[in-house]
């Protein structure tokens, strides 16, 4: 479906759950999940898939699993092979921390998984532990490696740039895409929810790291990509850059977002959200449909962060990128 602006809307994102086996300071809460959806407010599987089948019908193709962590999700696979049967949705792709993927991307893979994105902003198990507040970075590294060997490619790895923090890392980050089917991505530091963003982390734009990186070149763009891509000359795999706030990327944007508790986002960077369990537990098929039509049709044709926008209330945790 097109929107007001002309823009095709073609892609669902889907938050299968708010909870997490990580604590991002970037993403959650200092106090952690005190906050959590109530398990009835959560959207069941039969009611996801019906929402993916209303998208199917309006034009959507592509899907995206998000959480919180989407892997600690009960029988996530069955969910991914429900919705793999959809007719009209040729991809299913997931945005995982990585840290159950090694036991499971056999699994996912057979249930019609396309790609995972995997989140990765250092190298060094004590300012992993540091930044997730208590992960082990072995078992990322492994899930990434199993990602590859199942064919979950191209493996894409979400770094949020944090200054003092990672920027001493940036080399190897990009280094990893000299001879494996990878793309990291580094992402700006997005003021959103009530995570401690900033704190004692400066903000670091993709042009300053281009700067610190002369060696990459600009390469050919994924449509509807949310990145600007670049390479090492020769290299296997890409690296991107995803600018919130230095560059709107509004002009190509494709997306709904419908989070775990049912509601429609119809844009990341603003508070408005519709309501579809209603429809979803007492209305019809065509009403389900109808939600998703209006979602599409309040989408606005920019975001105003730099502008004084009025902050985002919703925790990260709680939409999924
Ligand atoms: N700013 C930028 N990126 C964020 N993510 C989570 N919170 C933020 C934030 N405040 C990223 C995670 C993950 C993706 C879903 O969003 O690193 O890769
Ligand atoms: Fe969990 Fe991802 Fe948030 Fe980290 S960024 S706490 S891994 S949902």
């Amino acid at each position: 479906m097109i929107d007001n602006f002309g823009r095709e809307i073609n892609y669902l994102r889907i938050s299968v759950t708010d909870r997490c086996n990580l604590r991002c300071k970037y993403c959650m809460p200092a106090e952690g999940c005190g906050n959590l959806i109530p398990h009835r407010e959560i959207l069941t599987f039969e009611e996801i898939i019906r929402v993916a089948e209303a998208a199917a019908s309006i034009g959507i193709h592509k899907l995206r699993l998000t959480g919180g962590e989407p892997l600690v999700r009960h029988s996530i696979v069955d969910l991914i092979a429900g919705l793999n049967a959809i007719d009209g949705i040729d991809e299913i792709d997931i945005t995982t921390n990585g840290l159950l993927l090694e036991d499971m991307a056999h699994d996912l893979k057979q249930a019609g998984l396309c790609r995972v994105n995997i989140s990765l902003d250092t190298f060094d198990p004590d300012k992993f532990r540091e930044i997730t507040r208590g992960g082990d970075l072995s078992r990322v590294l492994r899930g990434i490696e199993a990602a590859e060997r199942e064919g979950l490619t191209p493996v894409k790895i979400n770094c949020v740039a944090l200054g003092g923090f990672n920027d001493d890392e940036f080399g190897r980050f990009i280094d990893l895409t000299r001879d494996r089917d990878i793309t990291v991505r580094f992402i700006e530091l997005m003021p959103i929810g009530s995570a401690d963003v900033g704190e004692g982390y400066g903000f670091i734009s993709d042009q300053d790291i281009l700067k610190m990186h002369p060696e990459l070149e600009p390469c050919d763009q994924e449509r509807f990509s949310v990145s600007v891509d670049y390479h090492l000359p020769g290299a296997m795999g890409k690296v991107g850059f995803i600018s919130a706030l230095s560059h709107h990327f509004c002009s190509t944007c494709n997306k709904l977002r419908l989070t775990s508790d049912g509601k429609i986002k119809p844009c990341l960077h603003n508070n408005e959200e519709i309501d579809i369990k209603k429809a979803l537990r007492e209305g019809r098929e065509e009403d389900v449909v109808k939600v998703l039509v209006e979602s599409v049709n309040h989408k606005v044709a920019r975001h105003r962060l730099n502008e004084g926008a009025e902050p985002i209330v919703r925790d990260m945790n709680k939409i999924g990128g």
